[in-house]
């Protein structure tokens, strides 16, 4: 089966639930954690997003290490965990999160077959250079796109535009992969061809935009583009 996308010049990804299994950062911290373990990565990462575009509504940006430190301090305080040895630790699995185990051969059968590659992400250029080099994801990727030069997150559509202004291409020509429905939904608004990646197996955000093809998983990709 061919995919009704057509056109399609490069592959941009999101990085965080998409690339990057967040559950992985918990790991090490699990055993200290116990039943706390789950709740607190979920609230981390509601609250990150959440702060991420209350940042970009109040016009008061600040890169997303300092966002996602923030976030996890209220985290920790909501469950009331004082330790700044564990906030250490957690900050520091986020600089090397482990990709989800189909990310290495979708990428590499995507690159074989000729394709361009991207990453466009909230994540700052130094967390997002260490994720993708502690994956020995880096040597894939044309281009490693950061919202930190426009100073605004993702949905905002000025984002979007990083991936074509760098590649010098129309949205259309943009195949974007994310597992954020929020992302798939602002991406979609641009004008990107979007792929949802529904790890999940979330209900579709009701939002202006919807994506155009939706996955259980980074692995069929290639099947479905008969690369
Ligand atoms: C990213 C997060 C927010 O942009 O998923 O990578």
């Amino acid at each position: 089966m061919r995919v009704p996308m057509s056109g399609i010049t490069l592959y941009v990804f999101d990085a965080y639930g998409t690339l990057f299994d967040l559950k992985a950062i918990i790991e090490k911290s699990r055993e200290t954690l116990g039943e706390r373990a789950d709740p607190l990565l979920d609230l981390w990462r509601q609250k990150q997003l959440e702060y991420s575009w209350l940042r970009s509504l109040m016009g008061r940006h600040s890169d997303f290490w300092h966002v996602t430190g923030e976030s996890l301090d209220y985290a920790l305080k909501a469950l009331s965990i004082d330790d700044a040895g564990l906030r250490a630790q957690l900050m520091e699995a986020y600089l090397c999160p482990a990709p989800f185990p189909e990310v290495k051969p979708t990428l590499d059968a995507l690159k074989a077959a000729g394709h361009k590659l991207a990453i466009l992400s909230n994540g700052s250029p130094s967390m997002l250079t260490s994720a993708t080099k502690a994956a020995g994801l880096d040597a894939l990727f044309d281009a490693v796109l950061s919202v930190e030069s426009v100073g605004i997150y993702k949905p905002h559509p000025t984002t979007y535009r990083l991936v074509t202004d760098h590649f010098d291409c129309m949205p259309a020509n943009v195949a974007f992969v994310s597992s954020n429905g929020w992302d798939a939904a602002g991406a979609s608004a641009f004008g990107f061809q979007v792929i949802w990646v529904n790890r999940a197996g979330r209900p579709r955000d009701v939002l202006p935009a919807a994506p155009h093809i939706e996955l259980p998983s980074l692995s069929v990709l290639p099947e479905l583009l008969e690369v």
